[in-house]
Parts: C-alpha cells; sequence; structure tokens
C-alpha cells in the first residue's frame, strides 16, 4: 500500500504509477534527502515533539540507509514514487514506529524545495571550483603571451592590433561575471522552507533555526506558502549557467576558427581533437564543436523552468516535480564541458608567427596613423579621411602603410614625418594602449594582478 493509501478504495493505475514517479531521477538527492531528514528528526526529539530515543533511532538507522545507498545494496522502489517517501519507507521496514514518526510536522512539498536547495547548493559549489580551474588556466596563457601581437576583429574583420594576453582576459572577465553570479545565486538558494508544511506552516512547535543551522542554510523562509512554491534558485542557477554556457560556446567558436587552416592562429591537442573515418587527414575540434552544441540544452533547462513555472498558482503543484531534470540537466552538462574546456585550453599550441604576421594585414594600424595626425594637430575627421584615401591607395598598390615611402606618405598629408613608421608599429599601436582596460603588456599584466585577488576570493568547492 502506498504511503498515503489510507483514504484510496483502488490501486493506483499502473500506467499512472510509472506516470507519476520520479524516483528515476530524483533519487540522486538521496543525500540531501537523509542528512535533511536527520537534521529534521534531532530538532523533533530536542523540541520534544517525538521521544528522544525514537529520534536517536531515526538518525542512527538513517546514517545507516545513506550508508547502504552509498555501497550500493539499496534498490528503490518505483510504487514508492519519490526520494523522499522510498527513504522513509526504508526507515519504517527497519525500526517500524519510531519511523513513521519522521514525517511529523513535515510535508514532502516542504521537504522536497529544502532537497533541491541542497543539491543544487552542492554543485554549484562544485562548479564554482570548475570555472576557477578554467580562469586560472586563462591566467597562465596570459602571462605566457602579454608580447604575443595577434589582430582584434570586429565583424570578424581585421580591426587593432592586440595580444593574445588581452583577448583571453576577455573571457577571464566574463567567467568572473559567471562566478559572481553563481555566489549570489547560492545566496538566495541559502533559505531553509522546512517549516512551510504543506503550504500552511504547522502546529508542531519546530525549532526551524536550529534545522537551518544544522544544514548549513543561511535564513529560514519567511513565508509557507512561498517557502513550498519558490523555485526562483532553481531558474537563476539555470541562467547564471546558461550564461555561463554562452560565454563557453563563444571561445570555443573563436577556437575552432583559429583552428582552422584559414586561420591557422592555433592548433588543438592531439588528446582534445578526433579522427574522420572517411578522409584520413582530417583532425577535427569535436571538443569544442559539442561543447558549442550542448549549450542549447542548458538554455532548454532554463525554459523548461521558466515555462512551467509562469501559470501555477499557490502553492505546491506537481508541475513542479518537473523541475529536477530540467536543473539536473543543467548542471551534468555544465560539469561534462567545463573540465574538458580548461583540458583543451591548457593543451593549445599558439602559433605565434601567424597571428603576428595577420596582425600585419589589413590595415590594423589605421586608426594609430590617424591618432598620429591628430597629435600632430590634424582634427580627428580629417586625420580619419586622410587615412582612408590611404588605405584606399595601399589597396590599389598591393602595399601595407608601413611599407609606404615618406613621398607616397605626403601625397596625402603633408604632417606626416619620419617618425610616422615608429608611430604605426604594431609594437607601439599595442603598447601605447596603456590605460586601464586596454592591451598594452602593463594594462593587462595590472587586469592579471586583479584577476588574480578575484580568485583568491572564491572558495573551491
Ligand atoms: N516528487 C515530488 C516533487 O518532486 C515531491 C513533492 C510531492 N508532493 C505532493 N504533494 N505530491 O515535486
Amino acid at each position: 500500500m502506498k504511503l498515503w493509501g489510507g483514504r484510496f478504495q483502488k490501486e493506483t493505475d499502473e500506467k499512472v504509477n510509472d506516470f507519476n514517479s520520479s524516483i528515476r531521477f530524483d533519487s540522486r538527492m538521496y543525500r540531501q534527502d537523509i542528512t535533511g531528514s536527520i537534521a529534521h528528526a534531532s530538532m523533533l526529539g530536542r523540541q520534544g515533539i517525538i521521544p528522544q530515543e525514537d529520534s536517536d533511532l531515526i538518525v542512527k538507522t538513517l546514517q545507516e540507509i545513506l550508508t547502504d545507498i552509498e555501497a550500493g545494496s539499496i534498490e528503490f522502489d518505483i510504487d514508492a514514487e519519490d526520494i523522499h517517501m522510498n527513504v522513509e519507507k526504508i526507515l519504517s521496514e527497519r525500526i517500524g514506529d519510531a519511523g513513521k514518526r519522521l514525517h511529523t510536522g513535515r510535508s514532502r512539498n516542504d521537504q522536497v524545495a529544502l532537497d533541491l536547495r541542497m543539491y543544487v547548493m552542492d554543485e554549484l559549489k562544485t562548479i564554482l571550483g570548475m570555472v576557477k580551474d578554467a580562469q586560472q588556466t586563462i591566467l597562465c596563457i596570459a602571462k605566457d603571451n602579454l608580447d604575443t601581437i595577434m589582430p582584434g576583429y570586429t565583424h570578424l574583420q581585421k580591426a587593432q592590433p592586440i595580444t593574445l594576453a588581452h583577448h583571453v582576459m576577455a573571457y577571464f572577465e566574463m567567467f568572473k561575471r559567471d562566478a559572481m553570479r553563481l555566489s549570489d545565486c547560492l545566496k538566495r538558494t541559502s533559505v531553509m522552507p522546512l517549516g512551510s508544511g504543506a503550504l500552511a506552516a504547522t502546529t508542531y512547535p519546530l525549532d526551524r533555526d536550529f534545522v537551518a543551522q544544522q544544514l548549513g542554510f543561511d535564513m529560514v523562509s519567511l513565508n509557507s506558502l512561498d517557502g513550498v512554491s519558490d523555485r526562483d534558485f532553481a531558474i537563476e542557477a539555470a541562467s547564471a549557467l546558461s550564461i555561463l554556457m554562452m560565454h563557453l560556446s563563444r571561445f570555443c567558436e573563436e577556437l575552432i576558427l583559429w583552428n582552422s587552416n584559414e586561420f591557422s592562429f592555433v592548433e588543438m591537442d592531439d588528446a582534445y581533437s578526433t579522427g574522420s573515418s572517411i578522409m584520413p587527414q582530417k583532425k577535427n575540434p569535436d571538443v569544442a564543436e559539442l561543447i558549442r552544441g550542448k549549450t542549447g540544452r542548458v538554455y532548454g533547462g532554463l525554459m523548461t523552468l521558466l515555462t512551467m513555472m509562469k501559470g501555477i498558482p499557490l502553492a505546491y503543484n506537481k508541475d513542479m516535480q518537473e523541475d529536477k531534470e530540467a536543473i539536473f540537466d543543467c548542471i551534468d552538462t555544465v560539469k561534462l564541458c567545463l573540465p574538458v574546456f580548461t583540458g583543451m585550453l591548457a593543451t593549445l599550441k599558439f602559433n605565434k608567427d601567424v597571428m603576428y604576421r595577420g596582425s600585419g594585414k589589413g590595415f590594423t594600424n589605421a586608426t594609430d596613423a590617424a591618432d598620429y595626425l591628430v597629435k600632430k594637430g590634424l582634427p580627428f575627421r580629417s586625420a580619419h579621411e586622410v587615412l582612408g584615401k590611404l588605405v584606399f591607395y595601399c589597396i590599389q598598390h598591393d602595399k601595407a602603410l608601413d611599407a609606404l615611402t615618406l613621398e607616397e606618405f605626403h601625397q596625402f598629408s603633408d604632417i606626416f614625418e619620419a617618425d610616422v613608421y615608429d608611430a604605426i608599429r604594431l609594437e607601439t599601436c599595442v603598447n601605447m594602449r596603456n590605460i586601464t582596460g586596454g592591451p598594452a603588456k602593463e594594462a593587462v599584466e595590472r587586469a592579471i594582478a586583479a584577476g588574480e585577488a578575484f580568485l583568491k576570493t572564491i572558495e573551491k568547492g
């Protein structure tokens, strides 16, 4: 018979049993469920709501059940619907009436809210550690490439020279915001809902603060209806994870481009590439493509959660059982992607010569040539026009700006002097951009120092 079978005259239809049951996917929360129940049972004993010896027996037996689950010696029962009722059923089978006292003053509605919050907190901490690993790898690449000049792009057209260090540090900043978002989401997840009951709290004198403190929550929820039906934390987590995946996907897209024969800026390590079953010469960036591809399913999880929540009245509704597969898939996918991404990044070989040569083409120093004229007194708009004409001349004569003779420069403006050549060297273009946020070596060194200071604030989960 079902744990709730008292008022029923008929067995549940088998199809409904399968349909309704969530044990297939919520069994992964067994540790959170048991830890939460241990805290609840201890509190019930302390408060004299159940006999102390029952409380002690429940705690001891729950610990044994946890060990047995971890040893793989327990098979869950689909008839018991979910992890909460499975654990309670096993407990009651082992210790009878004492076990039947565990659910006093509690509902599965506040129980599942508790378990999911605990699960999400554990996983977000692990993910934060993985983001930190990725950031540390980026810092290593940046430190090694403060002088590695490469073209910077807008519209995927060569724009201005930068350094590889500066380019990868852009991703450091993105991951920094991701880490901040995850940490922030953790704060709002750390709200303890037990005591909300099914929806209207409880008449028992529960010590909610004790439970919160036992389980490491920052605070208790302040409205029982919201306590059982708030899934904002899961939506926020899925949203932060979606943005994180978007960043991974952008980086992967660049690596795929850079790894192409046309760019040849990087070569991916053999250990992080795959071959073709038909074309013997191929070495494909499958890892980067798969991360880019998996980004969509994390967005899908976020959309599932938002859509699931938008039309349900207070308080708990069964729709909310759908939260778990969505947020689990977001978490699993990110945990799958991040370590392989970091490994791929750490083993990249950068073709610095190709990057440098690429920076010399495409008139990436044209802005600096215009700025040169501005510094000698010409208004910027006029300097822009002079350079536009110069570039057109260069294209027609298949020359780079720095290959022009001073006479050629003078055909466009007599302000040019011999020092123009130094002013438009790629190294000058980069290192003159020394303001905060710029690509000059010193500016990037300052950004790296700030990055290192930030990473010290992140505890690894
Ligand atoms: N398995 C359910 C879920 O995931 C637990 C809560 C069920 N509560 C209920 N009254 N049916 O949401």
